[in-house]
C-alpha cells in the first residue's frame, strides 16, 4: 500500500515465505489439546480438563464476529472433543471487554483465554501474574521460526513469551469514499503527499458542505491521533514518544496535535456514541468522505460485498507511507484458566497455518505466521504483507502495542476530554504528558 491508488495490483502477488512451501494438513491441529493428557500436564503447559475452552474475545459483532466464526470452525475441526464456549463482548478495541475481564481477572474468574495485543499491554497482565508463560508451547506447536522478528521482539518478555498471536493489523489506514471526492474535483486515486496537503483536501470537502472525516468513540479518536502524531513526527519521533526519546511537551508534539484538532473540528458531531463500524459506515454510505480505522475495516467492506477500487479506496495515512503501525491479536493462558487442555487447544489452533489463513481472509488481518502463501488471500491482505515485510514497523497505541492499558485510558480520557471542547492543545498537551509519564519509569 504504498501511496497507492486502488488500482489491484496483481503483479504484487508476492510470496511472502520464509520457510518454503505451506502443508496445510502437516503444520494444523498438530497438537491434540491435551484431550488425551490426562491429569500429568501442569497448566503452563497446558495439560489438564480439555473438554471445553472458553474464549474472551470482542469480535462478537458484524465482520469481526464473521471472523471469529471462521476461526472456530478450524477448531471445531481440528479439536472435536473440546467445545468452544464464546464469551464474546461486544465494543470495538475492547472497550467493554477489557472492563470485564479485568473485574474476573481480579476474581480469580478467568476465562481460559482472553485475546489482548502482543507489546506492551501484556505487561499488566505479566506483572499481575495473572497470564502463564507459554514459551514451552512455541517449541511443542513448532512456532519459534515461524512469526517474523518484529512480531516476537514485541511478543517477549524478559526472555518468556506469554501469549501467542493469531494475526498482525495495521492502524494507518484511510478509508476513503471515491464518488464523494470527485463530487468536490478531489482525484481518489491520488493519495496527498502529506499531512498539510491532506487537510488541505479536507478543507476543500468542508468548503462544498459535506463532512470531511468520521470519526467515532474515544479509543477511534486515539487512533487518529496515533496517526497524526507519526505523520508529523516520522518512524523515529514516533517511537520516541513511548521510550522517552522524543518530549511530549515539545512544539513538534504541539504542532500535531493542533492539526489533530482541526480535523477532529472538521469530524461528525456524534462521534463518542459510534463505535468503529457505524463511524466507518458513514464514508461508506458517502456522509463523510474519510474515515481513518485499522484495516478490519476491509472486512466491514467485504461483508457489505463493497469493492475497490469502485466502491471505496484505500491508503496510508498521508505522511505515514513507508511505515506500518502494528498490532497484534494475542491469545494467553490464564493462570488458574479452568480448562487449561482447552486453552492449549485454542491456541494451537489460532497459530496452526489453517487457523490463521481461515481467520485472516475474513478478518482483513494478515497471517502473523510468515509461511503461508500471499497469493492464498484477497488483493488487500497481499498488499498488507508487502508492506508488513518492507516498510518500518512501528506500534500502535489505540491497540495495545505501545503503552499498557493504563496509559491508553489515561490518553483517552484526555483525547475525549479535548474532543468535547472541555480543553484545548496546551491543556490536552499537558494531560498527555502526564498520561504517558509512567513510561518514563
Ligand atoms: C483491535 C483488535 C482488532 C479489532 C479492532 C476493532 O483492538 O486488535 O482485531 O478487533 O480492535 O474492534
Amino acid at each position: 500500500m504504498k501511496r497507492r491508488t486502488t488500482t489491484r495490483r496483481s503483479s504484487l502477488l508476492v510470496a511472502l515465505v520464509a520457510t518454503g512451501s505451506l502443508v496445510l494438513s502437516a503444520c494444523g491441529g498438530g497438537g491434540d489439546g491435551g484431550s488425551t493428557d490426562g491429569e500429568g500436564g501442569t497448566a503452563a503447559a497446558g495439560g489438564g480438563d480439555a473438554s471445553e475452552v472458553q474464549v474472551m474475545t470482542w469480535w462478537a459483532q458484524g465482520s469481526e464476529k464473521a471472523g471469529l466464526e471462521a476461526l472456530v470452525e478450524v477448531f471445531n475441526e481440528q479439536h472435536p472433543d473440546t467445545e468452544f464456549v464464546n464469551a464474546a463482548l461486544a465494543g470495538g478495541a475492547g472497550s467493554q471487554a477489557k472492563q470485564k475481564l479485568q473485574a474476573d481477572l481480579q476474581a480469580g474468574n478467568p476465562p481460559d483465554s482472553f485475546q489482548a495485543h502482543a507489546g506492551a499491554e501484556l505487561q499488566d497482565y505479566i506483572d499481575a501474574g495473572q497470564i502463564e508463560d507459554v514459551s514451552a508451547l512455541y517449541d511443542e506447536f513448532g512456532l519459534t521460526d515461524v512469526f517474523p522478528d518484529t512480531l516476537m521482539e514485541r511478543l517477549t518478555n524478559d526472555g518468556k513469551i506469554y501469549s501467542i498471536p493469531s494475526n498482525i493489523h495495521r492502524s494507518n489506514v484511510v478509508w476513503v469514499n471515491p464518488a464523494v471526492l470527485e463530487e468536490v474535483g478531489i482525484d481518489p486515486s491520488t493519495p496527498p503527499a502529506d499531512l498539510d496537503a491532506w487537510m488541505a483536501d479536507m478543507q476543500k470537502v468542508a468548503d462544498a458542505g459535506k463532512t470531511p472525516v468520521s470519526l467515532g468513540m474515544d479509543w477511534t479518536q486515539t487512533q487518529l491521533l496515533e496517526n497524526v502524531l507519526l505523520a508529523e513526527l516520522g518512524a523515529e519521533g514516533y517511537n520516541g514518544l513511548w521510550n522517552g526519546d522524543t518530549d511530549w511537551a515539545g512544539g513538534e508534539v504541539n504542532s500535531a496535535l493542533t492539526k489533530f484538532g482541526k480535523i477532529v473540528e472538521w469530524s461528525n458531531e456524534d462521534r463518542d456514541g459510534l463505535d468503529w463500524e457505524p463511524a466507518l459506515q458513514k464514508v461508506m454510505a458517502g456522509d463523510a468522505a474519510y474515515n481513518v480505522m485499522g484495516d478490519w475495516a476491509v472486512a466491514a467492506y467485504d461483508a457489505q460485498e463493497m469493492t475497490a477500487p469502485d466502491d471505496y479506496a484505500y491508503w496510508p495515512v498521508p505522511g505515514t507511507d513507508g511505515v506500518f503501525n502494528f498490532l497484534a491479536d494475542s491469545f494467553t493462558m490464564p493462570v488458574g484458566a479452568a480448562h487449561p487442555g482447552g486453552t492449549k487447544a485454542w491456541l494451537d489452533t489460532i497459530s496452526s497455518a489453517e487457523g490463521q489463513l481461515a481467520f485472516n481472509k475474513v478478518k482483513g488481518s494478515i497471517p502473523a505466521r510468515t509461511d503461508i502463501e500471499a497469493s492464498e488471500f484477497p488483493a488487500y491482505q497481499q498488499s498488507a504483507m508487502e508492506d508488513f515485510s518492507s516498510d518500518t514497523i512501528v506500534s500502535s497505541l489505540a491497540h495495545g502495542a505501545a503503552a499498557p492499558v493504563a496509559v491508553l485510558t489515561a490518553v483517552n480520557q484526555a483525547v475525549v476530554k479535548f474532543s468535547q471542547g472541555a480543553s484545548d492543545v496546551d491543556t490536552l498537551q499537558s494531560e498527555l504528558v502526564s498520561a504517558t509519564e509512567p513510561l518514563a519509569g
